[in-house]
């Protein structure tokens, strides 16, 4: 294998900052990414039981709220997915083009079925709109749930193919020219690891199931009367959680025995024992819940700490991906030339922060008061000052873009 190529194909412009700041932001992005994708199929999945598979009448309501919250995340699951698309395009852009373009036929399908799939998620909502998420009559259309599910999942195994390929430098040229035959066709997916997929899909487990502790409190909160389906919530959440436990105890487990040559030094280092934190969170998940159930913020934080655990999965994620192409292909991401741009930085972080964070903060607070009082809803004078800040700020961020890219456009001509 010629190490230097991949020296070669790094971007001669250089990152704008550290590349630490990308691989930071990489891991907390792909974190909230991978919980998203995981809020997306759990919440999915509950939908489909009851609205086709059970006879149980809160299965069958939760079937509504659960539906619904799906068609909401697909939306985080997009914008979250940008952006560690971005961060690893930034510092590991050699082996990511050379990945995504070897299967290119696979990266457009990619498209295809995301686009899919979140279609047949609005088939669906559209055959079911009157009465808001929470009332109106049985759910029609339910079977494009399933297709949005099957579909959903497809995509996630074309990027998981993705992104662990480009973890396999040395069997590039193999793939590309298959005995010496090449083939620029990009029809095949290469490789995959199916006990690593289902590791990762498996976290729809523990996080929906936190999701329904968080849902719980929230019914709680609004003086929700039905106490069969509180403790309906709490009891689907704990068996959830459990059964969350052993799927990624056992295909942890599977992933890093079934590891290739080339990544084996980290099954036997100290990593995959650190890994071993946030799966025993989440086998305890349901002792820990029965035991604090009576604390309402306690509810929630059992989502928050779940956020945490992905977070310390998604850092481990990192160090093998880190690990395995300094060792392989003595490419250290760390080294990347940089080329500090101060504006572009400061525009980010502005962006990121700023504008992301008040829209971000009405969202929630809206959503928030919106589900605390029983019958019509007011919106409190402070969520209206912060919406208007939102509106503001992004229409002052769009006029900055214009400014500045005449400016540079004029200044450079
Ligand atoms: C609902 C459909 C989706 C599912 C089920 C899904 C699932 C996954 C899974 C399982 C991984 C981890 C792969 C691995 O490391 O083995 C992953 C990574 C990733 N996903 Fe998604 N994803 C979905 C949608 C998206 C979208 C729409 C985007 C981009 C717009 C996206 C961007 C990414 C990126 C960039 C990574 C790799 C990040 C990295 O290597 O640092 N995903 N996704």
């Amino acid at each position: 294998m010629n190490e230097t190529l991949f020296l070669a194909l790094m971007d001669p412009a250089g990152a704008p900052a550290h590349p630490l700041i990308f691989l930071v932001l990489g891991v907390v992005t792909f974190a909230l990414h991978i919980a998203a994708v995981a809020l997306l199929l759990g919440t999915l999945v509950l939908a489909i039981r009851g609205a086709i598979f059970s006879r149980d009448a809160y299965a069958q309501r939760l079937a509504r709220p659960a539906a619904f919250t799906a068609k909401f995340v697909v939306g985080m699951v997009i914008v979250l997915g940008v952006a560690p698309l971005l961060f690893v395009q930034v510092v590991y852009d050699p082996f990511w083009y050379t990945s995504s373009m070897l299967s290119a036929g696979w990266t457009l399908a990619f498209l295809v079925l995301v686009l899919a799939g979140y279609l047949a998620l609005y088939v669906f909502a559209l055959a079911n709109d009157e009465g808001g998420e929470n009332a109106g009559p049985g759910l029609r259309r339910a079977s494009w749930l399933v297709v949005s599910l099957i579909v959903f999942i497809a995509g996630g195994w074309v990027i998981h193919s993705l992104s662990t390929q480009l973890l396999l430098p040395s069997e590039f040229m193999q793939w590309y020219a298959p005995q010496g035959r090449v083939d620029p066709s990009g029809r095949a997916l290469h490789y995959s690891s199916i006990p690593r997929l289902v590791f990762f899909l498996g976290l729809a487990f523990p996080i929906t199931a936190a999701w329904l502790f968080g849902m719980r409190a929230y019914l709680l909160g609004s003086q929700e009367r039905d106490g069969g389906y509180i403790d309906y919530l709490e009891m689907t959440g704990r068996r959830t959680a459990f059964i969350g436990g052993i799927v990624l105890l056992v295909s942890g487990a599977a992933w890093m025995l079934t590891l290739p040559a080339s990544m084996q030094w980290f099954a036997s280092s100290i990593w995959p024992w650190a890994g071993l934190v946030p799966v025993i969170f989440f086998l305890a998940l349901p002792a820990l819940q029965k035991k604090r159930r009576l604390c309402i913020p306690c509810n929630y934080g059992m989502f928050l700490m779940s956020i945490v655990m992905t977070i310390v999965l998604a850092a481990l994620r990192e160090v093998l991906r880190y690990g395995t192409l300094l060792q392989a292909a003595g490419y250290d991401a760390m080294q990347y030339k940089v080329n500090f741009d101060l504006p572009s930085t400061v525009i980010f972080f502005v962006t990121f922060l700023l504008i992301g964070g008040v829209a971000l903060a009405y969202m929630i607070r809206l959503a928030w008061q919106a589900g605390r009082p029983q019958g019509a809803m007011t919106v409190s004078a402070g969520t209206e000052r912060l919406g208007t800040a939102a509106v503001a700020l992004l229409l002052a961020w769009v006029a900055g873009y214009f400014i500045i890219g005449i400016a540079t456009i004029t200044g450079a001509g």
